[in-house]
């Protein structure tokens, strides 16, 4: 039975102070849930800050992103095995974001993700199409070959410690969510398609929603079979908003 898991990603938000305070209230919240994974993914800066705030806690450490190399001169760029040092757990790869604002190609996100797997962190790659590539019906083809770019350069074994987040572009901080029939639809084809490389892994691997998941949304969309979690922006930022998403995964 796949856990569900719950992870925040706090994009460019947050001070020193928020950082401490909602750590601390989420933390309490969050007591004694053990039935689900969470994760906090705070801007690279507050890193250590969490990394204390977080510390004997159930609540892992993610990071947004990494580079694909180890060291270098890559000025402005962080490494997995930098990462690593901070305790952190999850590193998001591929978020759309990136892809769109900062140019990111499939091959960089399949280069990263190998990154991240090679000092045992866990990646969470995520993929997603845009409005109009819905609109002309070839969210399956994207969505695919997206993965495909990260599957023929990792293999399928991987993903058994890999986590996977569809997030349809148009959900994303826009207000529309994607009904839990249309998120079901594209998570079951992302399970089939590992499956017919690997049943086990397809089994293991947990496929996040991405877009748009709030308390009131949440319970029904992970009561969809192929849904385990979400990975949530916006409401991540309140702790008793990400507490009670929490508590719809258990
Ligand atoms: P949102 O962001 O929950 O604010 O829509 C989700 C994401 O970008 O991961």
């Amino acid at each position: 039975m796949r856990r569900k898991l719950v992870a925040g990603n706090w994009k460019m938000h947050g001070s020193r102070r928020f950082v401490e305070q909602t750590l601390q209230s989420i933390r309490s919240e969050t007591e004694g849930q053990d039935a689900v994974d969470m994760a906090i993914c705070p801007t690279l800066v507050h890193l250590p800050l969490a990394e204390a705030a977080l510390s004997g806690s159930q609540i892992a450490l993610g990071a947004q992103n990494v580079h694909a190399a180890t060291e270098g001169a890559f000025t402005g760029e962080v490494s997995a095995p930098m990462l690593k040092e901070f305790s952190v757990r999850y590193v998001i790869v591929g978020h759309s974001e990136r892809r769109q604002l900062n140019g990111e190609t499939d091959e960089q996100v399949a280069k990263k993700f190998a990154a991240v797997l090679a000092v045992k962190m866990i990646p969470i790659l995520c993929v997603g199409e845009s409005l109009q590539q819905r609109e002309q019906g070839i969210t399956h083809q994207v969505v695919l070959s997206q993965l495909d770019a990260v599957l023929d350069r990792s293999g399928i074994e991987v993903f058994s410690q890999a986590v996977i987040a569809y997030e349809p572009i148009w959900a994303i901080g826009t207000g529309i969510t994607a009904t839990p029939e249309q998120a079901q639809e594209v998570h079951g084809n992302i399970r089939r398609h590992l499956a017919e490389r690997d049943g086990a892994a397809a089994e293991n691997c947990q496929i996040l929603y991405g877009g748009r998941v709030k308390a009131a949304n949440a319970a029904e969309l992970f009561g969809q079979p192929d849904i385990d979690g979400g990975l949530v922006g916006g409401a991540s930022l309140k702790a008793d908003e990400f507490a009670s998403i929490c508590e719809s995964a258990s």
